[in-house]
């Protein structure tokens, strides 16, 4: 790269502007993300998936937030709360997935598009996680490709939103 280039390549970084505010949701046991279950999730860290959505959501135009909680009425009032700033959500809600009508209910009051994601395809495992309350009320799901669920889970949010913008 030319001299030139990376003064470009700077200023344009320093100079980026963030059209969407994205709220990324962790639910139940992803704070032990590389230490649990690692045959399954794989030895990617919570840390390190919140750091290649943040580089990745830099490209993208996406200003992330991020937060994980083992509580489900945590989760709800994030839900709640995002709607005052932010844009859209992707969310992987562990097994309040399968369980929470609570969380359904949330994403489904403050209708903010959102994507659920899952590190594992779920429909491989076990029947009881066959079934996730958040999909009907999600703009669609991304399961089974490990951390990079998450990424695929953000460029698909992004185009829905910048999609709906210009039409
Ligand atoms: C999970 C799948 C859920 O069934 C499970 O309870 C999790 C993680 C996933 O990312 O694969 O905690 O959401």
């Amino acid at each position: 790269m030319t001299e030139r280039a990376v003064i470009t390549s700077l200023s344009q970084m320093l100079t980026q502007e963030f059209v969407f505010s994205i709220l990324v949701l962790h639910g139940p046991n992803l704070n032990l993300l590389g230490q649990r279950e690692p045959g399954i999730y794989g030895s990617v860290t919570l840390a390190e998936i919140n750091r290649l959505l943040v580089a990745e959501g830099v490209k993208l135009q996406a200003e992330i937030s991020h937060m994980q909680s083992n509580h489900e009425g945590v989760l709800v009032d994030a839900i709640h709360s995002a709607s005052q700033d932010k844009q859209g959500i992707l969310i992987n809600a562990g097994a309040y997935t399968h369980t929470s009508v609570a969380i359904r209910d949330a994403i489904a009051s403050v209708k903010l598009p959102t994507v659920e994601v899952h590190l594992s395809n779920i429909y491989q495992r076990e029947a009881f996680r066959h079934h996730s309350y958040i999909a009907p009320v999600a703009i669609g799901q991304i399961s089974g490709f490990g951390a990079e669920s998450y990424r695929l889970g953000l460029i698909a949010l992004m185009h829905h939103l910048k999609s709906r913008t210009t039409t």
